[in-house]
């Protein structure tokens, strides 16, 4: 690891909204906002008032917290850059669903510059947006529904967009699938009662009716905004439409799908399966991977995107907690290409150690549960099930 592990940022550069994972100090050492608060308008005012011009932003290695063991790794400044993006995104997409909701003329302009800046901030390495993803998804399992749909949508669109920048799509489609991972939820924000599991008991018939037509409903309300683009409303269209025809809303096969679309089909059922809140705390990304792959063998998803995506993940992505065979315990930080089972890990007991498994001769056993979210290992009886569908909606514990 580096030695000087600190960053220097003038408050008035700061954005507001932006969620610091490391503890932010005034130039007397004093720390003015503490790690994991967000950095709102009061906090903004109050330090500027207070004369604090510039913060530093430091690291300090804690074995307690895994989230600063893995954040640690990347260059730090591409880390606050990239959780800047994330929030100016969140915050965008924000903004333009109430704008949606209000029958306000809507423009694209604002989601499209901030996945362009996120393209800018990946191009060379996509391990650091990997890590931010892992921290900040785990972080706040308990925040409303509707920030976490706008959170869940930013991670859809990034992960979508890694993946098809590993298969070398073209920029234009790359920020294409980005707002339709962004935006093919809109539905949902009309919706709340579908967050809520006595409305789902109770009207199952027609709960299921109206959420398959949600990507349908989603196309509707985009239909007035400027600059989308007709393949980024097919895209949001065919999201949940599956290879084997299982999917919806219409039921379409292979072929029959954009590629795009297989895409994000792909990492919108892995987003559901780790998601920390689903049945009981989420799984772990390597039992996701593997259930996803089984399901893919069954021709439920389609092979190449599931390949894709795999090799951009690694069976053990980034932020995974492993069991090495000689009894010790690392955080992935970093996959090796084309080598899924050989990733570059931190040892917990032995931070300043980065060991690649590739040039090692331990090899990992297990993916650990726990981990920044406390996620849990899949159960057998699981594998079979289609967590990505209704049915898990409505028996989220069966
Ligand atoms: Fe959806």
């Amino acid at each position: 690891m580096d030695q000087d592990r600190s960053l220097s940022i003038e408050t008035k550069r700061i954005k507001v909204g932006t969620t610091f994972d490391f503890d932010l100090t005034d130039k007397f050492g004093r720390v003015v906002l503490k790690a994991g608060r967000t950095f709102d308008e009061v906090i903004r005012t109050r330090m500027l008032a207070a004369g604090v011009e510039t913060v530093t932003i430091s690291v300090m290695p804690d074995q307690e917290s895994t989230t600063r063991l893995l954040l640690d790794c990347y260059p730090l400044e591409s880390v606050v850059e990239l959780q800047n993006i994330l929030a100016q995104t969140e915050q965008g997409l924000q903004a333009f669903v109430e704008d949606t909701l209000k029958d306000r003329r809507t423009e694209s302009d604002v989601l499209r510059n901030q996945l362009d800046r996120f393209l800018g901030g990946v191009a060379d390495d996509t391990a650091t947006a990997l890590g931010v993803l892992a921290v900040r998804w785990s972080s706040n399992p308990q925040q409303p529904d509707a920030s976490k749909l706008i959170a869940r949508s930013t991670r859809l669109a990034w992960l979508a967009m890694i993946t098809g920048m590993e298969m070398g799509l073209e920029p234009s489609e790359l920020v294409a699938i980005g707002l339709a991972g962004l935006l093919h939820d809109c539905a949902w924000f009309v919706h709340p009662e579908w967050r809520d599991p006595v409305f789902r008991s109770e009207r199952r018939g027609e709960f299921v009716a109206a959420y398959q037509r949600h990507p349908f409903e989603s196309v509707e309300m985009l239909n007035s905004t400027t600059g989308l683009g007709q393949n980024v409303l097919y895209m949001i269209a065919q999201l949940h439409e599956q290879s084997n025809g299982s999917g919806y809303p219409r039921g379409l096969r292979a072929l029959q799908i954009l590629p795009a679309a297989r895409i994000l089909n792909v990492v919108d059922a892995y987003l559901e399966i780790v998601d920390p809140t689903f049945r009981k705390n989420g799984i772990v990304p390597a039992d996701a991977l593997g259930q996803i792959c089984f399901h893919a063998v069954l021709g439920v998803f389609d092979r190449e995107a599931v390949r894709c995506f795999v090799d951009t993940l690694s069976a053990y992505p980034v932020g995974s907690e492993v069991d090495l065979n000689d009894s010790r315990r690392a955080i992935v930080i970093r996959s090796n290409p084309g080598k899924p089972l050989e990733p570059i890990v931190r040892l917990l007991d032995a931070p300043n150690e980065v060991t690649d498994l590739l040039n090692a001769k331990i090899r990992i056993d297990a993916p650990t549960p726990g981990g920044p979210s406390f996620r849990r290992l899949q159960r057998e009886k699981e594998m079979g099930i289609p967590f990505w569908d209704a049915t898990a909606l409505l028996d989220p514990e069966e």
